[in-house]
């Protein structure tokens, strides 16, 4: 089975968050289920050295201004076609954002295209090569479904994949000719959205299926508090909406084999570890006592991440004994909040504002305790990663952080099943009775080593949601 996967990032190539990971991994080990995936993906500028080697399978001239081409190319085990559109790829700054930090003007075009190609290869093939089902992640790719009604032949299922409903591609109605989108879909039943376009909409309306990353996600979602907004479409298609829950990629996460680590090691020799934190330590300057508790956060600094209570709550633990890093970019206001945190502590807390593969590595593997505080949260990698390396996670109980973290209360403990902190509501108070409760832990070997050895075997690779994946694409293919 053939299935083409649209989105605008893919790890390892280009990536500002979980999303690109996903579409990455998912792409590799649907090969073991005999699924050919390919990955069709903006070139952009920070990607152009993809261009050497690739081959040109499609050219043409589009209503998206200037000359289109598709390039095939694999690498790094995943099968890329890549839309080369200068005018609208090949430019400085970041993929969604221009230099100064505002969305690109144009970013409807941007990914108007990607979602217009995605339907003409439905439509028409490329190279001989035709997807039997077409899997759309995010806005993004909102309009493939859209567009493929527009096409005669790109009649395929589409199922579209709802990686963050908090970004959903809304645009001025009067895109709709730049767009070349039919006027006919501009309606509630299409892609209309309070009198604007609405991406994500459309693809929710049009698709065949719509998943989400995780089960308490997918019912979060149909709710006023978490649906923001399109809760009222979600609920009319509920029949189709699912949640699977994402893995990591266990071979790029794995402290046994992963080369940014200082050290490498396994749940049979834990002890080596601690070179790790050693390690991380001495990378941020700090005072290189190994026995305090080391918290961690690894994020993009957004209000979904709940990061500004953190802030409130990290002096009490910091003043305690307890070390604290963090690796993330984003607002302003926590980027200067976690640096003035850093002044405070000095030789206690360590802060980089930059956005480093290798040093999240190392901070996973370094750390003892990582915190994902979020107010709403679809899945989460980071908290699987860290358990991945025997770090335990702190998350509020929302999306898939309430599906992956058991708490460490006396129930587990006794049970010995705990592997992490969950808290609830995501307010200072709760989340600072989780870090006390993990400062406690700390102190207790046998209780801790025990969640640290749980964490690290919990399940956290694609295995079984693959399995997922390919039944869902085979069911909607014989359909
Ligand atoms: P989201 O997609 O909402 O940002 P996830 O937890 O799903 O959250 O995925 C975040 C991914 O991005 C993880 O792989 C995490 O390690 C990575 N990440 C986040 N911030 C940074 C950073 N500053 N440097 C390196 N990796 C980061
Ligand atoms: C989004 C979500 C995150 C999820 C990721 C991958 O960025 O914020 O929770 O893990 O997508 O699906």
């Amino acid at each position: 089975m053939k299935i083409l996967s649209v989105a605008s990032e893919c790890a390892p190539f280009i990536k500002t968050g979980g999303l690109a990971d996903v579409v990455g991994a998912l792409a590799k080990v649907l090969g073991d289920h005999a699924i050919e995936c390919r990955v069709l993906l903006p070139l952009y500028r920070q990607i152009a050295h993809l261009v050497e080697g690739a081959e040109q399978v499609f050219e043409s001239e589009t209503r998206f201004g200037g000359s289109v081409r598709v390039l095939a190319k694999r690498e790094a085990g995943i099968d890329l076609l890549l839309v080369d559109a200068p005018h609208l790829y090949d430019r400085a700054g970041q993929i969604y954002l221009n230099e100064q930090g505002v969305d690109w003007a144009d970013n409807h075009l941007r990914f108007g295209l990607l979602s217009w190609i995605g339907a003409r290869i439905a439509d028409k093939g490329i190279a001989g090569w035709r997807p039997d089902v077409i899997h759309a992640h995010d806005w993004q790719a909102g309009l493939v479904p859209v567009y493929a009604r527009q096409f005669p032949n790109a009649t395929q299922p589409c199922v579209i994949t709802i990686h963050n409903i908090a970004f959903q591609g809304i645009f001025p109605a009067t895109t709709i000719g730049a767009l070349d989108l039919d006027p006919m879909g501009f309606t509630q039943d299409g892609f209309e959205y309070f009198e604007k376009i609405s991406f994500l909409k459309g693809g929710l309306m049009y698709a065949n299926q719509i998943t989400t990353v995780s089960p308490t996600y997918a019912d979060e979602l149909l709710t006023d508090e978490f649906g923001m907004g399109l809760q009222g479409v979600l609920n009319a298609r509920r029949d189709v909406l699912t949640g699977i829950l994402n893995g990591i990629d266990t071979t790029v996460w794995n402290p046994e084999t992963d080369p940014a680590l200082a050290q490498n090691y396994s749940s049979r020799t834990l002890a080596k570890k601690l070179a790790n934190k050693r390690a991380l330590l001495e990378r941020f300057n700090l005072s290189g006592n190994t026995s305090a508790p080391l918290f961690s956060v690894i994020s993009r600094l957004s209000e979904q991440k709940g990061l500004d209570i953190a802030l409130r709550v990290l002096p009490d633990i910091l003043d305690s004994g307890a070390r604290f890093v963090l690796l993330g970019s984003g607002s302003a206001d926590l980027e200067r909040g976690f640096l003035e945190l850093a002044k405070r502590y000095p030789g206690k807390v360590g802060v980089e504002i930059g956005f480093d593969e290798d040093l999240a590595h190392l901070v996973q593997a370094g750390a003892d305790a990582t915190l994902v505080p979020s107010r709403f949260e679809p899945c989460g990698l980071t908290q699987l990663c860290a358990m991945r390396y025997g770090t335990l996670p702190i998350v509020s109980k929302t999306g898939g952080l309430a599906d992956t973290v058991i708490d460490a209360n006396e129930a587990a403990l006794a049970a010995k099943c705990a592997t992490g902190f969950n808290f609830a509501p995501v307010t200072s108070e709760k989340l600072g009775d989780a870090l006390n409760r993990a400062m406690a832990l700390y102190e207790n070997k046998t209780h801790w080593q025990k969640s640290v050895r749980n964490a690290m075997k919990h399940p956290v690779s694609w295995e079984s949601s693959a399995a997922r994946f390919a039944e869902l694409f085979q069911d909607l293919s014989e359909r």
